[in-house]
């Protein structure tokens, strides 16, 4: 028997210690909080991923009455630079959220298939991407690859 310790890193940042790059993604993705379409959870999420050419794509959430239907903000985005630009590889990827009826204190982190998706997204551009986590407070986590959230992940390898 012998057991395998995985220990992960994360930064914590305030916005002013970012780059411009950064800044700009979080203020796209702040526009796109007031569009979130979440009737039913009232819960509102957008994402803003930055391509290797400055292209910006952007998402929100996407309910649904049926809700197994909802899609998350963060795979909106990634599906929109798969489909537009599924050349260009995807370099950074701020994620925010908002609860109307309670403040969010710390940076929420994505579901765990949004974890798989943007995973899998790394191993097709065989490159990793930074993504930057938001609540409603200053405080930002900046994680370096899919693989901190998402350790000993499946891949397409096995298939
Ligand atoms: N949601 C996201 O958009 N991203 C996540 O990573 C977690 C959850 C959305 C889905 C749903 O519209 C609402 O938040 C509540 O789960």
């Amino acid at each position: 028997m012998k057991t395998v310790e995985i220990i992960q890193k994360y930064k914590v940042y305030t916005l002013s210690e970012l780059s411009e790059e950064i800044k700009k993604l979080f203020a796209v993705a702040e526009t796109m909080l007031s569009v979130a379409y979440a009737p039913y959870s009232n819960f509102q999420v957008a994402a803003a991923l930055s391509l290797e050419d400055g292209t910006i794509h952007k998402g929100c959430n996407q309910e649904n009455a049926s809700y197994p239907l909802c899609m998350c903000a963060e795979r909106v985005a990634l599906y929109s630079a798969g489909a537009i630009d599924p050349r260009k590889k995807i370099e950074k990827l701020v994620i925010i959220a908002k609860n109307p009826e309670k403040a969010i204190q710390s940076p929420v982190s994505p579901c765990g298939a949004c974890r798989q998706v943007i995973s899998e997204f790394e191993d097709k551009q065989s490159a990793p991407i930074e993504i930057y986590l938001k609540g409603e407070t200053e405080e930002i986590y900046h994680l370096e690859s899919a693989k901190v959230l998402l350790p000993l992940s499946f891949t397409g390898d096995v298939l």
